[in-house]
């Protein structure tokens, strides 16, 4: 029985007690309305973030906001799940996302993946951007005026998504959404407030290609994610 239902059965016996006691009436005494179901809380659903990044997406696939738009053969613009609970954030595409208009699909995209597996996830259940959608020539990190006008697309991305996790991939992702200049070893390790979002900062999987060393410091880093998304951690 729940709660209403049990108030109702004693509002009823005490309406049959006071009607032995003509003298009180019955008629303030209503019974409640029985409810019918709770309403469940309305959940974005994947279709309707969808619905809202269509057109975002749209625009970014023509957009000439900056000078990145005359060297790219492609828009990155992301991909992955709308549910996701974790989204990648990294700098930008290079060659081989602008050939394919696909992030992390290089030599930087295969450790990427390496480290969702070994985080067993994968890389459809997360979602993966770039902070620029175009790739800066000769893989020169993005200027900050070629940042600024993307970052209308990143935000509409996770403002949509609105992920437990944002998790930046080196230093630009990093200065670009905390507008900070703090070096990485005083981001690594820490919990930011992101518009809302909970993110957390490491190292570029490009990063860790040229510094295999560092990859302890990635895995541990991960570990924390895994934890604050409350998933099984894998014993190493
Ligand atoms: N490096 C990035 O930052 N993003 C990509 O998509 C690929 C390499």
């Amino acid at each position: 029985m729940n709660d209403r239902s049990e108030l109702n059965a004693i509002i009823r016996e005490t309406q049959k007690i006071l009607k032995s006691y003509p003298v009180f009436g019955t008629h303030e005494l209503p019974v409640l309305p029985t409810r019918t179901k709770e309403k469940p809380m309305k959940s974005v659903t994947a279709a309707s973030k969808e619905q809202i990044l269509a057109p975002v997406r749209e625009k970014a696939l023509v957009c000439q906001d900056c000078r990145l738009c005359k060297t790219r053969n492609s828009v990155v613009f992301g991909e992955g799940s709308l549910d996701a609970e974790l989204v990648f954030v990294g700098e930008g595409p290079g060659r081989d996302e602008d050939k394919q208009g696909r992030p992390f699909v290089g030599a930087a995209g295969n450790l990427l993946n390496k480290m969702i597996t070994a985080m067993q996830m994968t890389r459809e259940e997360v979602y993966i951007c770039n902070v620029v959608k175009c790739r800066p020539p000769q893989n020169r990190p993005p200027e900050p005026d070629e940042v600024a006008a993307c970052g209308g697309y990143l935000e509409s991305q996770l403002l949509t998504i609105r992920p437990k996790i944002v998790c930046a991939l080196g230093k630009t992702a990093a200065s670009a959404l905390l507008q900070t200049e703090a070096p990485m070893s005083a981001l690594r390790g820490k919990t930011f407030d992101w518009k809302g979002l909970t993110m957390v900062v490491t190292y570029h999987p490009a990063y860790l290609l040229r510094n295999p060393s560092a990859k302890k410091e990635v895995w541990i880093d991960m570990l924390r994610v895994l934890e604050m998304l409350g998933r099984p951690v894998p014993a190493v």
